[in-house]
């Protein structure tokens, strides 16, 4: 029986078959990306480098001698490499676990290709049982957290050592528990508009075309 660290491990590997040498890529966030970084080491002479979803990738990129650039120094993307957080039958994602949601959106927007790479524990019918991440203008907090009350969520501002977390671009994270996401493309477009939103976590306009899934009998690739 395989860890989940080893199916990351897996599906972090696998992921190399998508990246296309003398191409820019984008890189997302948290621990299955990590094994994917790690994997990306042995192809740095391949790529000229990357656009990163985070301070913490970046530093990881970096570490491993892999360019990291802004993403207006670079055009259209090959490819964008992620995890999530949970992922449905349709290749639509909660994402924002890690609290990278917003740039993760961003540089999945500028790609061609969303790989989603994920351990099976992330697959679900329908979205909602990982408790959604928005990311919000801190003074609009309370005022959301009512409107995702209205729609029958339960919205907590999520803290890091005993104060709100700050996010890599300065604002604050909502964790919204009880909400059925039936139809995702809608949800994602309502929210989108609420005042204050920054981004919400359900990727479903830059859903994933492909998923690596890693599971007991090794990695299956879904095509959406
Ligand atoms: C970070 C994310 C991550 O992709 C998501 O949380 C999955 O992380 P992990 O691979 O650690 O399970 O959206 O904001």
């Amino acid at each position: 029986m395989l860890t989940q660290d080893e199916l990351k491990t897996q599906v972090g590997q696998a992921a190399l078959q998508y990246v296309q040498a003398g191409q820019w890529l984008g890189v997302g966030t948290g621990s299955t990306v990590n094994k994917f970084i790690e994997a990306l080491a042995s192809m740095k002479d391949q790529i000229p480098g990357a656009v990163s979803s985070s301070v913490a990738s970046t530093e990881r990129l970096e570490a491993l001698g892999i360019r990291v650039v802004d993403a207006n120094e670079v055009g259209v993307l090959s490819v964008y490499i992620d995890g999530a957080d949970e992922i449905d039958g349709q290749g639509c994602m909660i994402k924002g676990g890690g609290a990278a949601l917003t740039r993760e959106k961003i540089v999945a927007a500028q790609s061609k290709r969303f790989v989603c790479i994920a351990d099976e524990s992330k697959q679900v019918q329908a979205l909602g049982q990982f408790p959604l991440p928005v990311e919000v203008i801190p003074m609009a907090s309370n005022q959301l957290i009512r409107q995702f009350a209205a729609m029958g969520g339960v919205a907590q501002l999520r803290l890091k050592d005993g104060v709100p977390l700050v996010t890599d671009n300065g604002q604050h994270l909502l964790d919204v528990k009880g909400l059925t996401i039936s139809d995702p493309l809608s949800f994602e477009t309502e929210v989108n508009q609420w005042p204050g939103v920054v981004t919400v976590g359900v990727f479903a306009h830059q859903r994933a075309k492909v998923c690596l899934l890693g599971t007991a009998s090794g990695v299956k690739t879904l095509n959406f």
